[in-house]
C-alpha cells in the first residue's frame, strides 16, 4: 500500500493545473495523475458538455436564458479514471463529441454565464470530496484561483501561443492549420474576458512548456507537485 501524500498532515485533495487551450494541460495532467495514482477532473469536460447540450436542444449557446433553462435539466457525469475516462449527458456518451470544432466554437457562450460558472464549481468540489482516490489533478481556467484557491500545489502550464496553435492542430484533423489557429486564438480572447488564465496569480508556479516535451512537462509538473506535497 502507497502513503497518502500528505501536507502539514493534512491529506492532500485537489492539485489544481490551469492554462490555456494547447499548453498540453489535459494530456500532462492525465499522465501526472496516472503516475500519481491520484484522480483526473478535466473540468473544461463540463462546460463543453453543457454547450452539447444547449446545441442538442436546438438552441445558441449566445442566449443566456436559453444556456441556463438547459442547466436545470443538465444530466452530467465525467470519469476521473486517467485510464478510462468518459464524459456522459443523460445516456449519451459525449467523450468524442464534446471536441467536435462546432462545440469549442459554442463553448465560451456557456462558459461566461456566472450562474453556470457557480453551479460547475460546486459539482467540482463535491467530485474532488467524494473521490475514492488520496487526490486529484484538477485542470482548467480558473482552479487556482476559484475553485481550489487553497490546493497545495497550484500550476500555471503555459506555452508560447504558436507552440499552443502548432500542438492544437496537431490534434484536430478534420481543420486545416489556420483554422484551428484561428479558432484557438479567438477562444483565448474570449476566455480570458471572464478568467485570466495568462498570468499567476500569486503562488501559483509556472510551468512554461515551449522548450518542452511531453515527457518533459510531465517531469517538471512532477517536480512541483513533489515539493509541494511529498508525492513522487
Ligand atoms: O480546456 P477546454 O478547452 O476543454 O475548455 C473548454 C472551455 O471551457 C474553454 O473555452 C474555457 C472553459 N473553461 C472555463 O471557463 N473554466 C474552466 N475551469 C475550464 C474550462
Amino acid at each position: 500500500m502507497t502513503d497518502t501524500p500528505t501536507i502539514d498532515g493534512a491529506e492532500v485533495r485537489a492539485v489544481a493545473i490551469d492554462g490555456p487551450a494547447g499548453s498540453g494541460k489535459s494530456s500532462v495532467s492525465k499522465d501526472v495523475a496516472r503516475r500519481l495514482g491520484f484522480g483526473y477532473l478535466d473540468t473544461g469536460a463540463a462546460y463543453r458538455a453543457l454547450a452539447w447540450h444547449v446545441l442538442n436542444r436546438g438552441a445558441d449557446t449566445a442566449d443566456a436564458d436559453a444556456v441556463l433553462a438547459a442547466v436545470a435539466d443538465f444530466d452530467f457525469a465525467i470519469s476521473l479514471d486517467p485510464d478510462d475516462y468518459w464524459v456522459r449527458v443523460g445516456d449519451a456518451l459525449v467523450t468524442e463529441a464534446i471536441r467536435d470544432p462546432r462545440v469549442s466554437g459554442a463553448v465560451s457562450g456557456v462558459a461566461r454565464v456566472p450562474a453556470v460558472r457557480e453551479s460547475v464549481n460546486a459539482l467540482f468540489r463535491s467530485l474532488v470530496a467524494e473521490a475514492d482516490v488520496p487526490g486529484v489533478i484538477v485542470e482548467g481556467r480558473d482552479i487556482t484561483t476559484v475553485v481550489f484557491p487553497d490546493a497545495p500545489v497550484r500550476i500555471l502550464l503555459t506555452a508560447a501561443p504558436e507552440v499552443r496553435a502548432a500542438r492544437r492542430s496537431a490534434e484536430v484533423t478534420t481543420q486545416d492549420a489556420a483554422a484551428v489557429a484561428a479558432a484557438l486564438h479567438q477562444r483565448d480572447a474570449a476566455d480570458s474576458k471572464v478568467v485570466d488564465f495568462l498570468t499567476a496569480a500569486p503562488g501559483v508556479t509556472v510551468v512554461d512548456s515551449t522548450e518542452l516535451d511531453f515527457a518533459q512537462t510531465v517531469e517538471a509538473v512532477l517536480a512541483v507537485v513533489g515539493e509541494g506535497t511529498g508525492a513522487r
